[in-house]
């Protein structure tokens, strides 16, 4: 949408999606921008220091909006929350935290922001039926964020028994493991679990995920009726035998 109304974007580095908060600084020293855009998780892969990064945003007079798509419904409360962002958005789509599989919603306390968007905002409305699916599948969100957390914690402390995990320490919502061959490795993975097309796989760098050679593991696509223990083995013994 920046790109579409004619706005300078500039591109905040990071450390494999991870933002530094002394870059952060730095960064809005030298560009001053109007607004930061910042997921929840870097490439759902860890949880952003959201807090720090609102922090600092609202002392330098910089607009933070979160894409809080996965972080709805967090349960410590860091993710997704009002007091740590100008501005929340979330995606309903499929498959999502908040999973309706259609519409979003944005949210801010700030009136003055929500004023002057207003024309925009009623040109975007969702329709009653979406919102009333939004309204009840957003109960579901602290379970499905919790769960899947959980699997992720599972499975970075397993696999990183073996090989390298990324951002290993960091709570996510999926598993990206670096590889010298990600596209071999997907398909192995793939083919293992005995999916077809990309969902459950990511090979990286991708600009979704991570600019590094890697395959993504989408737990975050799974119901989490499926995180049992004993599937999540099968992606670890699988793994396993490729490594
Ligand atoms: C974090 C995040 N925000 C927004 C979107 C866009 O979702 P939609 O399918 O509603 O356009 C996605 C899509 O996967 C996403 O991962």
């Amino acid at each position: 949408m920046a790109e579409f109304c004619g706005l300078e974007i500039v591109y905040l580095p990071t450390e494999f999606g991870l933002v530094k908060i002394e870059v952060l600084k730095h960064f809005i020293e030298k560009f001053n921008p109007e607004a930061l855009f910042i997921t929840s998780f870097a490439g759902y892969m860890a949880d952003q220091p959201l807090s720090n990064i609102y922090n600092v945003c609202d002392d330098m007079g910089v607009v933070m909006v979160e894409d809080a798509s996965g972080g709805i419904g967090d349960e410590n409360g860091l993710l997704g929350n009002g007091d740590h962002a100008h501005i929340i958005l979330a995606s309903t789509g499929s498959p999502k935290t908040v999973n309706v599989g259609n519409g979003g919603f944005i949210s801010t306390d700030n009136t003055i922001l929500f004023e002057s968007a207003k024309n925009i905002l009623s040109s975007v409305k969702a329709d009653p039926v979406t919102c009333a699916g939004i309204a009840s599948e957003i109960k579901n969100a602290p379970q499905v964020i919790s769960k899947t957390i959980e699997a992720c914690k599972f499975l970075k402390l397993e696999i990183n028994e073996f090989r390298e995990v990324l951002h290993n320490n960091r709570q996510s919502l999926n598993v990206a493991v670096p590889d010298e061959t990600p596209k071999k490795l997907g398909y192995q993975l793939r083919k293992g679990l005995n999916v077809h097309g990309g969902s459950i796989i990511t090979v990286c760098p991708n600009y979704n995920r991570v600019n590094l050679k890697s395959v993504c593991i989408e737990i975050k696509n799974l119901d989490i009726r499926c995180m049992t223990p004993e599937n999540l083995d099968i992606i670890i013994q699988l793994l396993k035998t490729q490594t």
